[in-house]
């Protein structure tokens, strides 16, 4: 028996050290590595987290990929065999009844990002058919419009040469099975991309169309298992250009603040500066009151309509801070864009108030004093029913809805909550269809200050075919808003149907969601904010065109969150142009990961100048070519605001795939050079440079003005002529 034991045992150890094939699921690889320009790779699910099933076939085991995608694998010379069975994923666009979504329960926001939709998306998932009506910049599809499918190829390639390839394959095509033998190969590399669409940019070319790589192994022998290589981003990563906080005493932005007479008002003096700080107003309008150890300004507003002005002192032991922030007191909120915090990104629909109050912490104590003011509850707060007298209360997850509300204020900032005018929200939970009234009351009770209004399920009330029909559920909502005893900003959420920002403003909207929803990729960022090209001049204080919130920071749609999957240059591309745009600010990441880089692009008071400007203009796209753009903005000194943004495609159009893989992992150079000729700007004369993130004068320029730009970065000016 016992030399029974040990000749097994000899076996064994044999077939672990030498000779022993296995093999190992792509599915069990390291996915993050897949380079994709939409959504991530899937362990044995599409991008979209539905079964992969080609031409019918489901496939239980295999990745799912959008297209185009990259992945490199190290061998170590040690596999024998590559299979897989590939194809273009079957497509169902799926009509979601009214009110159903995935939101919340998947790794992605409602809507199906992944870059199904060319443009952005709609929530919901589906093609909402009539729903979306045509000309949003955001790339709601105009109705009707035929969707043309692109021809994908898969490409199997050992050490710089193609092995093994599929030919042009469509949705609808069989499985082709790939089976080739990769003895005495270092790297291996798998690429999938699109073939024929007409036309180019978003939308066309990279469509974000779901492959999948069906029961791909590979074999090998020996210990090492392959291994995913990176491939994303081996350029030089930008710093935290943002410099160091200094502990003079700042008085930062908004410098402007709107309120209606006689409601409640709260809002905190944005300093910062070495703590303690002390703060002073000379004289405030009856009925409000400064603290002056925090800033904070409470109490009502004053009866009488008109503007005050505050002048304002800041000091510390370093020194002293003045300058004025001007109250205007009538009918008009947010007369800056909003800036603050947005709970979907940062959880969807796994929020409770525990997250909520540890948001409140951060930003009280690192975000307040920049300008950050707004905490906001998205989808997931609600109780499943009404009750019987028809009042929608909280589930378990807020069990203190209001000493949370006394909380976020008490802190000085200001509490958002969620909605829908159908009978449910994207995410299911409880609507405030026939009960407006009734909830906008609730809401002035529990001390909300903001409410985002998300259309979702009234698409089954109403199809919004007229502008009659889409205005409707937001004039009743506003009707019910201005008889709380709040003021309360007012975020339309429809995706820009029907041109939402040719008539936010007369339902009273404050800022209107022009796109779908906003993942953490390159392609949505191109099909957001880089679609903001026929609305600008919608735009004026208190009425903002709103291209989605920040994908910066830890991010995700279900309780884990993950770092967002933008390159640092893509950070500062977004932030850059939701800043140029004026459009809101709010941040979705989970605040208590908030990381030193994150904290830069937000804490950055020069770039949030350019949001917050008090002439309330939107940047408007003033040259583009095929790989760069440039988007400028007047401000109110007189001067302009410019971001030279280099937006090309990760290949370059790449055609040879042997070239799309950076082999050796050599460090790029991603940088290119970019002109700004001054004209394009109406700028003639000498001008004075200055880069917005690092802070600092570039000098005095004539004519024009040469930068490197990093791929997918942007360089951020203010320009401004000489005297
Ligand atoms: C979507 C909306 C998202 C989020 C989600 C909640 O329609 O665009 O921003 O609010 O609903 O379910």
């Amino acid at each position: 028996m016992k030399h029974l034991v040990l000749i097994w045992c000899v076996i064994l150890l044999c077939s672990f050290t030498v000779g022993e094939e296995k093999s190992i699921w792509l599915g069990d690889m390291d996915l993050s590595q897949f380079d994709l320009e939409t959504g991530q790779a899937m362990k044995n699910q599409t991008t979209r987290g539905d079964t992969i099933i080609i031409a019918g076939t489901i496939y239980q085991n295999g990745v799912g990929v959008g297209v185009p995608a990259k992945y490199l694998i190290d061998l170590n010379s040690s596999g024998s065999r590559f299979y897989a069975e590939v194809g273009a994923c079957d497509r169902k666009f799926r009509a979601r009844p009214a009110g159903t979504a995935t939101a919340g329960a998947n790794q992605q926001p409602a809507g199906g990002p992944g870059g199904e939709m060319p443009g952005g998306g709609a929530p919901g998932g589906a093609m909402l058919g009539g729903a979306m009506p045509s000309g949003a910049p955001g790339g709601a599809m105009p109705f009707g419009t035929p969707r043309v499918m692109p021809t994908i190829e898969f490409f199997v390639l050992g050490d710089k040469k193609v092995i093994w390839s599929s030919g042009p394959m469509k949705t609808g095509d069989k499985a082709k099975v790939v089976d080739v033998e990769i003895g005495g190969i270092k790297k291996l590399a798998l690429i999938v991309v699109s073939q024929s669409v007409s036309g180019s940019g978003p939308g066309a070319g990279p469509f974000g169309s779901m492959a999948a790589w069906g029961n791909a192994k590979i074999t090998y022998t020996g210990n090492v298992a392959p291994k995913a290589l990176p491939l994303k981003a081996i350029g030089e990563e930008p710093k935290i250009l943002t410099p160091k906080e200094s502990d003079l005493p700042k008085i930062n932005h908004p410098k402007v603040i709107g309120a209606t007479p006689e409601k409640p008002f709260i809002f905190t003096i944005p300093a910062t500066g070495k703590k303690p700080l002390q703060f002073a107003i000379d004289k405030l309008p009856n009925g409000l009151k400064l603290d002056g150890s925090t800033g904070i300004i409470s109490g009502t507003s004053p009866a009488q309509k008109g503007t005050y002005t505050l002048n304002i002192l800041v000091k510390n032991s370093l020194g002293v801070a003045k300058d004025k922030i001007e109250l205007k007191v009538g009918n008009l909120l947010a007369l800056t864009p909003p800036m603050g915090w947005n709970s979907w990104n940062a959880g969807g629909m796994s929020v409770d108030q525990v997250k909520i109050r540890a948001a409140v912490d951060v930003i009280s104590d690192k975000l307040r004093g920049h300008g950050w003011a707004f905490v906001n509850i998205d989808d997931g707060w609600q109780a499943d029913k009404r009750t019987d007298d028809g009042e929608l209360f909280t589930n378990q997850k807020f069990s203190d809805i209001k000493g949370m509300s006394d909380y976020i204020h008490s802190k000085g900032l200001r509490f958002g909550i969620y909605s829908s005018p159908g009978p449910r929200t994207c995410g299911q939970a409880l609507g405030s269809y026939q009960h407006e009234l009734q909830d906008a009351m609730t809401w002035g009770s529990w001390g909300v200050d903001y409410l985002k209004y998300d259309w979702c399920s009234y698409r089954s009330i109403s199809a919004g075919n007229t502008l009659e029909e889409l205005e409707k559920p937001y004039k009743i909502m506003q009707d019910a808003l201005v008889k709380t005893n709040r003021d309360i900003v007012y975020s339309l959420c429809q995706y820009g149907m029907g041109d939402v920002w040719k008539w936010g403003a007369d339902v009273n909207g404050n800022s209107w969601r022009t796109t779908g929803d906003i993942t953490d990729n390159w392609r949505s960022i191109l099909n957001t904010g880089f679609k903001q090209t026929n609305n600008a001049d919608y735009v004026n204080p208190g009425h903002w065109n709103d291209p989605d919130m920040l994908v910066i920071g830890s991010v995700g749609w279900s309780a884990k969150t993950l770092p967002t999957k933008l390159t640092k240059d893509e950070q500062y591309a977004h932030v850059s142009l939701w800043s140029l745009l004026s459009s809101p600010l709010l941040i979705g990441c989970d605040m208590t990961k908030l990381d030193d880089f994150t904290l830069g692009l937000v804490t950055n008071d020069e770039v949030i100048g350019i949001n917050q400007d008090i002439l309330g203009h939107q940047a408007k796209l003033i040259t583009k070519g095929d790989d760069y753009q440039v988007w400028a903005k007047d401000l109110a000194d007189g001067s302009k605001a410019v971001g030279i943004f280099y937006t090309g495609t990760t290949d370059g159009g790449e055609k040879d795939p042997v070239k799309m893989i950076n082999w050796d992992q050599q460090k790029v150079d991603t940088s290119k050079l970019i002109n700004l000729d001054f004209s394009t700007l109406g700028l003639s004369g000498k001008q004075a440079v200055r880069n917005l993130w690092s802070q600092k004068d570039l000098g005095t320029f004539d004519g024009k003005f040469e930068t490197k730009v990093n791929q997918h970065g942007v360089t951020l000016l203010k320009i401004k002529a000489t005297k």
